[in-house]
């Protein structure tokens, strides 16, 4: 039997040995503690103080009291059997004001973590930008100012130097779309700035800034050290098999995956997205000499983050989308369908599997499942929570992973979003995607039916066939 057939004996679906499974949490998401150790105030602390900014007026605090809380947390993980366990640093913990002085408070709490990590063989996979800029660079142009990359640079390489001899690997930056895209395109998120050219010149600044972090981090690093970084992933679905439609689907894949894929490998940026793009502005002087060499600084794995398929339709040629997609010439985002999950977002596992085929065949390293999952209202009944719906999308999902690596797509790992309940940015804590339920009021943790599940599958590295 190969690592990939289904079990006769057992109806399960075996994972390749050695493959990581792991959850996934980020430090604005969960810490709480804002204003302890001496930690800067971040672009979502300002956003979440903004009235009408996030659903329920919801902020940082108390988030899960993780700060407080994490050796609790871990021992939660070791009790799942996770393997490996994936979160992000807090810059303004690191530099409060994003340049210069260090707070030696903020590296000691990781420091905490990764031991506590380490004492329960739980291997740490840490990320560097999960979203909290200091406040303090973005009163000064945030990632529109090119110098942003550059102190990115100097943050990613305080860090790897303090937790370096215990953390192997390493990701830059989480979803520099959405930084960009959500950040300074249609503000939706922190800082909630509306500048769709300025959007185009952050996405450059996080990956000139991603290159900048990975040339100080491998220039210092030991033997064994692996760097990554993490994209956002769609399939791009359409509902005819025609030119206009494919070329719908290639304009939104391009101002989403390409315009990040291409640079990082090497190739430059999409000349097609380019030419689509209404609100290129000056791009030449945005991308300078040198910039895309720094770009295409090689990494050891790339960092999928999934959770949805995405409907696209062909619109007029003068129609210039608005929103994240803003500047986009001829395409129409249409509204998921089909099954959908407590946020709305569409369910249907086949687009998991297609998606990771084609990055199979687009991405020459190896891919790791950074993020999956779902939202939905949980309920805590007599001690437990039975989320019969994430578990079915979990498992789904696991099996449309489990497809992709048989036919032959190099996945090592899994990481479910979320370990917790957590803060969902511009949703507040009304979106759960944890597989432990958190009480916010009293900061309870229940293990839902879906943690049992994830616990079974590592038990087992397969999954229900
Ligand atoms: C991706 C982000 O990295 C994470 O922070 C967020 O909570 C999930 N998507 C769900 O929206």
């Amino acid at each position: 039997m190969t690592a990939t057939e289904p079990d006769v004996d057992t109806g399960l679906l075996g994972f390749p040995p050695g493959f990581v499974w792991g959850a996934a949490t980020a430090s604005f998401q969960i810490e709480g503690s804002t204003t302890v150790d001496g930690r800067g105030a971040s672009i979502w602390d300002t956003f979440a103080a903004t009235p009408g900014r996030v659903r329920g007026g919801h902020t940082g605090e108390p988030a899960c009291d993780h700060y407080r809380r994490y050796a609790g947390d871990v021992a939660l993980m070791s009790g799942l059997g996770l393997g490996a366990y994936r979160f992000s640093v807090a810059w303004p913990r690191i530099q409060p004001t994003g340049v210069g002085r260090v707070e030696s408070r903020g590296l000691a709490f990781y420091d905490r973590l990764v031991d506590e990590l380490l004492a329960h063989e739980i291997e740490p996979v840490a990320t560097l930008y999960h979203w909290d800029l200091p406040q303090a660079l973005e009163d000064v142009g945030g990632w529109r100012n090119r110098d942003t990359a550059y102190r990115f640079a100097d943050y990613a390489a305080v860090v790897h130097a303090r937790l370096g001899d215990r953390v192997r690997q390493w990701t830059t930056v989480n979803e520099p779309w959405c930084s960009a895209f959500l950040g300074y395109g249609s503000g939706v998120h922190a800082p909630g700035v509306v500048d769709p050219k300025g959007a185009l010149e952050a996405a450059h600044h996080l990956l000139l800034g991603h290159g900048l972090a990975l040339r100080a981090m491998s220039a210092a690093a030991p033997a064994g050290h692996l760097f990554s970084i993490v994209l956002n992933f769609s399939a791009m679905w359409v509902d005819v098999d025609d030119e206009p439609h494919r070329l719908a689907a290639r304009g939104v894949d391009g101002l989403q995956h390409r315009i990040f894929l291409d640079p990082l490998a090497g190739r430059g940026y999409p000349a097609d997205v380019l030419a689509g793009t209404a609100w290129l502005g000056d791009w030449q002087r945005v991308v300078r000499d040198g910039d895309l060499a720094v770009v295409a600084t090689p990494v050891d794995w790339l960092g999928v983050n999934y959770y949805s398929p995405t409907r696209v339709a062909p619109a007029p040629p003068d129609h210039v989308a608005a929103g994240p997609f803003a500047g986009l010439r001829g395409v129409e985002l249409l509204p998921p369908r089909g099954e959908l999950t407590g946020f709305g977002w569409e369910a249907d596992a086949r687009a998991f599997t297609e998606l990771l085929e084609r990055l199979g065949r687009d991405v020459a390293v190896p891919l790791v499942i950074t993020e999956n999952g779902s939202a939905f209202p949980d309920v805590v009944a007599g001690g437990r929570v039975d989320d019969g719906e994430r578990t079915r999308y979990l498992v789904d999902h696991l099996r449309a992973v489990h497809t992709a690596i048989e036919r032959g797509v190099d996945v090592r790992g899994y990481f479910a979003w979320s370990l917790l309940d957590n803060f969902e940015w511009a949703a507040g804590y009304g979106q759960r995607f944890g597989v432990v339920h958190v009480d916010f009021a009293t900061q309870e943790r229940t293990v839902k039916r879906s943690g049992h599940t994830l616990a079974d599958v590592i038990r087992h590295n397969a999954v229900p066939a």
